[in-house]
């Protein structure tokens, strides 16, 4: 049948207006809709998130460690350690021996203090959670325990320059800092000050809290670290999932010209 007598056939003829192939695709497409809806809300969105996109970049370039302030049940720290083994393994990377940094008081908060108690919005002992809890959920979601070095106790008094020869390994290429407070944050980078790679990713996972307002919080804790030193950037990195979530990357400096007299953070 020529196209033009097809056509006209159809303008004849209601029931053959639309072609069965076509009729029997929408049947299907309207079949299927519940299970398609079903579905969407179950599976993994097939975008990544920071923790992958840091992934990524780490297997194709940093060999070095994965640090995570503020583990409460392991839910991020499961998400990270299966997204960079992932990575590490499509890279062909296997003789990387990344480790991944469990840092957390298991005692949940401390007592919120100074900027932290501006908006009242955290209390002593949130996200109490026992290291027994965080290490069975490990072994719950096949983390292999021998990568794993967990760091037990309040950072006040666990990151203190005094106590850091049991750190001396230690490069960190992925940091997610998820301890919600100024004080915690400030002392997790001050910790870091001589840990981290060139070009680490850091992971900030409470950036909006404190209703996003950048005096309090993670964001002044950044601030007031990149004005302690100068010898980092900070290149906004990735940042598309969650409310909350920033993703930055520090590089070393390179010796300074005129333009790099700005404020550190750039937002290329
Ligand atoms: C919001 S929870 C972390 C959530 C976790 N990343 C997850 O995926 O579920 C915050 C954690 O930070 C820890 N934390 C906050 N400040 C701390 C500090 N100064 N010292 C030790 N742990 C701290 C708390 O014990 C708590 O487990």
């Amino acid at each position: 049948m020529s196209q033009s007598i097809y056509w006209q056939s159809e303008t004849h003829n209601p029931q053959t207006r639309i072609p069965l192939k076509r009729r029997l695709r929408t049947h299907l497409a309207r079949g299927l809709r519940p299970l398609r809806e079903f579905l969407g809300k179950v599976v993994k969105h097939p975008e990544l998130s920071n923790v992958d996109a840091a992934a990524r970049f780490k297997a194709w370039q940093l060999e070095g460690d994965y640090l995570e302030f503020g583990v409460f049940t392991g839910r991020t720290f499961v998400e990270a350690y299966h997204s960079i083994k992932s990575e590490e393994r499509n890279r062909n990377r296997k003789e990387w021996r990344t480790k991944f940094y469990a840092f957390d008081s298991f005692q949940g908060l401390p007592k919120p203090k100074g900027v932290d108690v501006y908006y009242e919005q955290y209390a002593e002992g949130a996200y109490a959670a026992t290291e027994h809890l965080f290490r069975s959920n490990l072994v719950r979601h096949k983390v292999n325990l021998d990568d794993v070095v967990i760091v037990a106790g309040f950072y006040s008094e666990l990151l203190k320059p005094e106590r850091q020869e049991q750190f001396e390994n230690v490069n960190a290429a992925i940091v997610m800092i998820d301890c919600d407070l100024y004080s915690s944050a400030r002392d997790a980078l001050n910790f870091l000050t001589d840990k981290l790679m060139d070009g680490a990713i850091i992971i900030f996972a409470d950036w909006y809290v404190f209703r996003a307002n950048p005096q309090l919080g993670q964001q002044r804790a950044f601030r007031e670290w990149l004005d302690l030193n100068p010898q980092f950037k900070a290149s906004q990195y990735f940042s598309i999932q969650g409310y909350f979530t920033r993703a930055f990357n520090c590089i070393a400096s390179f010796p300074s010209t005129a333009s790099e007299s700005q404020h550190p953070i750039s937002s290329t």
